[in-house]
């Protein structure tokens, strides 16, 4: 222990100010229920009372699709007989514009996975790994140091990661409640513009993750309107983080920022609009790194593309996505049939839990909902959600996410992911689920059952005071008696 700690502050002073800062929030509990399962993971023959990993939003729905393509089209690697013939091009090159195949091949797709509303210029494509390394880069051409970026909450918590950790900047939320079904609103945008001005922070942006992590709902087109008109007035970027386009599942159909930027009344400059868009869940490919920065901005596309050098998308992948995204056919229906996929796991996992009595708010989009446990929370307190959370990883064995890790201003709503797993997996979560509601049903009226007979002994000696709406004893919708867990 003395050892360690020795060597904590040794290391404060030997190494940099990020490299000690904490500021990768690898200890929050949305990484913490990560280290649960990895230390104990469930598999459905071997560890059968093992976690179950609700806590990832990776799309393995659609693998086999992508699998039988692999299999019918071998000239797409370099590493196959069939492929091998372009290696030693391929591994020679190393522009950090990136293959000209690759760039036409994700502009096409970006238009697919927007409806075919709008066509993107692969000029204007900058690659960078992952959307994480996306959203870093764009972060350090637009802002510096101590300037900040508004985002509407909850939102996805490695964005304290990707856009604060090493450039600097800072982000201020926008609150947003459950009493509007977490929309942004104007009032909120304006509320959040005025308390960084009273603070003397600047604000260089508005980052919007549309559709939502972790709500899985998309910002309907009045919204994204009134939003360009605000940026457009007080002169600052809007960064539109749309990597979860492709996963819209139903209605309402999801509308990019490009879309309405190219609408006739619309005035908007467009220097000040830039898209981030990755690979890792359209098409479930986050371990090939492909992150996209399309900027409207020339001077952003530009230094954004020097920047990329640190963090280019490999020839080699490259090479393969670009032959994937370019054949229309496989494409289309993939897109499809993914989304067919996605709403009826979404759809199963929903209905069941609602008829446990668990809510969640509506959602169509994204690879998770966000589940209501409100009522289940001893009182409305982050420590209450803590003390839960931890109940449903020991107990139950499931990792969902704390609302809390999203920057959620409401305690007991909570991230469940979907589509990381298989049908067999889902089903055993909702039995453990089943069981934990089962369990709290029983608690609750016991504490009915005897705070009847205690209620009874109290009107006995004290009868007047039970009568009384002010009595800590009347029980409430929010009573903690009631909800006692
Ligand atoms: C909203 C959002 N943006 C960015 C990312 C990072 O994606 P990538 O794997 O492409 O870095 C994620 C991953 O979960 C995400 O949910």
């Amino acid at each position: 222990m003395e050892l360690i700690s020795n060597s904590n502050s040794n290391n404060q002073q030997l190494l940099s100010r990020i490299a000690t800062n904490g500021g990768h929030g690898e200890d929050s509990p949305y990484f913490d229920g990560w280290k649960a399962y990895d230390n104990d993971p469930f598999n459905y023959t071997e560890n059968p009372k093992g976690v179950i990993q609700m806590g990832l939003a990776e799309n393995q729905l659609s693998f086999d699709l992508i699998e039988d393509w692999m299999k019918t089209h071998p000239r797409a690697s370099i590493c196959t007989t069939e492929g091998v013939t372009e290696f030693k091009d391929i591994a020679l090159f190393q522009d950090y514009h990136g293959l000209p195949a690759f760039r036409n091949a994700v502009a096409k797709f970006m238009g697919k996975t927007r409806g075919g509303k709008v066509v993107f210029d692969p000029d204007h494509i900058v690659m960078s790994g992952g959307a994480t390394g996306a959203a870093e880069t764009i972060t350090f051409c637009l802002a510096d140091p101590g300037e900040a970026f508004l985002v509407p909450t909850p939102y996805y918590p490695a964005f304290d990661r990707d856009l604060k950790w090493r450039t600097g900047i800072q982000l201020l939320p926008v609150v947003c409640e459950s009493s509007n079904n977490f929309n942004i609103t104007i009032t909120a945008l304006e509320a959040a513009y005025e308390n960084a001005r009273k603070a003397n922070i600047r604000v260089k942006g508005l980052l919007l993750n549309n559709p939502s992590n972790p709500l899985g709902t998309v910002v309907d087109r009045e919204t994204l309107r009134n939003i360009v008109t605000f940026i457009n007035k007080n002169n600052i970027h809007l960064i539109c983080d749309e990597i979860y386009a492709a996963t819209v599942f139903s209605q309402p159909n999801f509308v990019s920022i490009a879309e309405i930027i190219e609408e006739e009344n619309v005035i908007c400059n467009r220097d000040l609009i830039h898209i981030l868009y990755s690979l890792s869940k359209d098409m479930g490919f986050p371990g090939f790194r492909v992150g996209i920065i399309y900027s409207y901005n020339k001077n952003v596309v530009n230094c954004a593309r020097k920047m990329s050098s640190f963090g280019l998308v490999s020839t080699q992948t490259q090479h393969l996505i670009a032959s994937m995204l370019s054949d229309d056919e496989f494409i289309d229906s993939f897109i499809s049939e993914s989304s067919r996929r996605l709403a009826k796991r979404h759809k199963i996992l929903t209905n069941g839990l609602s008829q446990l009595g668990i809510g969640s708010l509506k959602s169509n989009a994204g690879l998770f909902f966000w589940m209501d446990l409100r009522r289940l929370l001893k009182e409305p307190t982050y420590e209450a959600e803590m003390t839960l959370w931890r109940m449903i990883i020991k107990d139950v064995k499931l990792n969902v996410s704390p609302g809390s890790s999203f920057h959620c201003t409401e305690p007991g709503w909570f991230r469940v992911c979907f589509a990381n797993m298989n049908d067999e997996t889902m089903e055993v979560a909702l039995r453990r689920i089943k069981v934990f509601m089962k369990k709290q049903m029983m608690r609750r009226s016991n504490l009915r059952l005897s705070f009847s007979s205690r209620r009874f002994e109290e009107c006995a000696m004290t009868p007047r005071m039970m009568g009384s709406p002010h009595s800590p004893l009347v029980m409430t919708p929010h009573s903690p008696l009631v909800h006692a867990s």
